[in-house]
């Protein structure tokens, strides 16, 4: 696993184009979330093959955060590469001492949903048929990152210390995962 840089650019859009056939982002959007300074990329490359890529939005200083997107090519799934690049990114929340990471999902899609429960994210609100064109509703749902990271440090025996640290869809107002 690795920072995403813009020459990932042509790889992840094939990815995006596969993962999200009715929404994916545009090429311009992607070439923006890479290039932001609010933003943190990571790619999961295996011999030089992108297998999947997610991304946070954390801006400078503030206490929220949002995972923008996150996707596993369809015959690596089921293997942990998800949850990895979700504990990558809020790895890097906490590193910007952020306390509340968000995101939104879609209601029909389950399996994202219960990686997200299981990591401690709780579900807090729904946006009525926030993904279009599909008229799915989004589920919005917000991880009190403290406490997942003294979980996870606990879980680790303490050595998983944070060095520093004590839908996608239409709209771009953060965690818009689907
Ligand atoms: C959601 C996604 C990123 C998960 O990645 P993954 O590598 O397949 O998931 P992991 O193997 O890390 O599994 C993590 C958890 O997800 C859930 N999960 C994974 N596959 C599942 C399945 N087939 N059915 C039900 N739950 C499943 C489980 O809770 C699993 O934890 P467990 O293994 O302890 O039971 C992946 O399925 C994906 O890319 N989907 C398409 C794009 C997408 O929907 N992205 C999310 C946008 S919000």
């Amino acid at each position: 696993m690795r920072r995403a840089t813009l020459d990932d650019l042509g790889a992840i859009m094939r990815l995006e184009r596969a993962s999200f056939p009715t929404d994916a982002w545009s090429d311009a959007m992607m070439r923006e979330e890479l290039g932001s300074p609010h933003g943190w990329y990571v790619v999961d490359e295996v011999a030089g093959r992108l297998l999947g890529y997610a991304g946070l939005r954390a801006v400078h200083n503030a206490k929220d955060a949002d995972i923008q997107t996150i996707t596993i090519a369809e015959e690596s799934r089921g293997r942990g590469r998800g949850r990895a690049l979700l504990r990558e990114l809020l790895h890097e929340a906490a590193r910007r001492h952020v306390t509340d990471v968000f995101l939104e999902v879609r209601a029909d899609n389950p399996v994202a949903q219960r990686l997200y429960l299981s990591e401690g994210f709780a579900e807090i609100g729904r946006k009525p048929r926030y993904y279009q064109p599909d008229d799915v509703d989004a589920l919005v749902m917000r991880l009190d990152l403290r406490g997942w990271h003294a979980s996870t440090a606990s879980a680790a025996g303490g050595a998983d210390a944070v060095p520093g640290a004590a839908g996608r869809a239409q709209a771009w107002d953060g965690g818009v995962c689907s």
